[in-house]
């Protein structure tokens, strides 16, 4: 058999898969910028409801001025908790333990200030490397805000030579040895560069086991794989909502607290204050000292920025019309397509994201020579119609069950083929 009827063949197979998905009519709800959009993990497509649900939020701007704050439908100052209901039933969390609140990084620090707290010998905070610069940087200015060095405070927790992937029984070696050092340990939910996804309640249980907290960073993981914070026992976990979530350019993003760390639990959390943060029923009595909200919203600091929250809304609510189970589904059988046709036609491609399903989520990364090839390849896929991404050596491209067809996982590959031909 030629590789042009292979190929043809898994063009027909695609077809009957996209002719039987359940989830297929969703594809038609987003704008996409190209038939052959991959680069959800980097920003995700624009779903068509949201120009109206912004425009909408304009308009009462305009119409209520201050008033919208406190309309009967939908009033500003509870504008997130419907997001709140949706961010928690994509991780697997109760809805009190979410808040749609500020943007990622910021989210870190808010999170880093309840639940890093070093004590004593108990200061290191364990990582996975490479994780993404933003998460580092964070750590390390918190470990100098303590006082403390990285060199002496950092644990980074790599692949092991000649591999692309670090090993979670790795992880879990040096968690344990590390033992009574250790404070925190705050991982990639899924990684940037490598689409891994960890094992998070197996990390969960070994930082627990040493006496540290656990954290999880999910700007990759929300919306991209099937998540169960709460059950995994994570501490607290931070995101973002424009990658998978397609919630626009540096959409608001959100925090799940567990609810043993809730105010009024065995074991309350310090945290870093601010008015949006106060119990609701007495924000507005303006007292001087803050009461924090029951849940998670406790750790908000500031007001609700409506007008992004609303485009980020209006992809929640269509996340809130699919099944998780056919989204997991389908997700997994985007990426199996694609991985039996690349090794059918892209043999010589090293592709570094792990073959077994409950290590990845919708991201390939595939390995080129250098950074230079690696852009060069991103080029011509460009020239042909395909959207991707590279990190040095690293093209990345990521399927989304809610705007990919399975053909789209065949165009992938051809497209690959072609460009790595010519
Ligand atoms: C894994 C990870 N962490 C942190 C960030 C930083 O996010 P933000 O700029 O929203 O703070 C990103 C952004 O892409 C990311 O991918």
């Amino acid at each position: 058999m030629t590789n042009s009827t292979t190929l043809a063949t898994a063009r027909q197979e695609a077809a009957q898969l996209d002719a039987a998905d359940p989830l297929a009519g969703f594809r038609g709800e987003f704008h996409l910028p190209s038939e052959l959009y991959f680069c959800g993990h980097s920003l995700g497509p624009q779903p068509k409801a949201a120009a109206e649900q912004v425009a909408a939020e304009l308009r009462a701007w305009a119409e209520t001025g201050v008033e919208g704050h406190f309309r009967p439908q939908r009033p500003w100052g509870e504008y997130t908790r419907p997001m709140a209901a949706a961010c928690a039933r994509l991780i697997g969390a109760e809805t009190d333990e979410v808040a749609v609140m500020h943007a990622l990084s910021v989210n870190l620090h808010l999170m880093l200030a309840s639940f890093y707290r070093p004590q004593g010998e108990r200061v290191r905070i364990l990582m996975e490397r490479p994780a993404f610069p933003s998460d580092r940087y964070a750590l390390v200015s918190q470990l100098q805000w303590h006082g403390l060095r990285a060199e002496e405070a950092l644990i980074e927790v790599g692949p092991r030579a000649g591999e692309a992937t670090v090993r979670v029984e790795d992880l879990l070696a040096r968690i344990e040895a590390e033992g009574a050092r250790l404070a925190l340990v705050l991982l990639g939910g899924a990684n940037y560069v490598t689409g891994q996804f960890f094992d998070l309640a197996a990390c969960a249980r070994a930082a627990h086991a040493a006496g540290a907290l656990a954290g999880f960073d999910l700007a990759h993981a929300i919306g991209n794989v099937p998540l169960a914070l709460h059950a995994a026992e994570a501490d607290f976990a931070v995101w973002c909502g424009y990658k998978y979530l397609n919630g626009g350019p540096g959409a608001p993003g959100g925090v799940f607290v567990h609810r043993r760390h809730f105010a009024g639990g065995a074991t309350p959390r310090a945290r870093l204050a601010g008015w949006w943060g106060n119990r609701a029923d007495t924000r507005f009595a303006m007292r001087p000292d803050f009461e924090p909200a029951p849940g998670a919203d406790g750790w908000a600091v500031s007001c609700p920025s409506v007008l992004p929250l609303a485009a980020l809304d209006a992809a929640l609510a269509m996340f809130q019309r699919a099944p998780l189970d056919e989204m997991a589904a389908k997700s997994r059988a985007l990426v199996a397509l694609f991985d039996r046709q690349a090794d059918a036609h892209l043999p010589r491609l090293k592709r570094i994201t792990p073959r077994e399903a409950a290590a990845r989520g919708g991201q390939i990364s595939l390995e080129l020579a250098d950074a230079a090839a690696a852009a060069a390849l991103q080029q011509r896929l460009r020239a042909a119609g395909l959207f991707s991404d590279t990190r040095g050596p690293v093209l990345r491209v990521s399927f989304h069950p809610l705007y990919h067809r399975y053909a789209d996982a065949v165009g992938c590959v051809e497209r690959l083929q072609r460009a790595l031909a010519g």
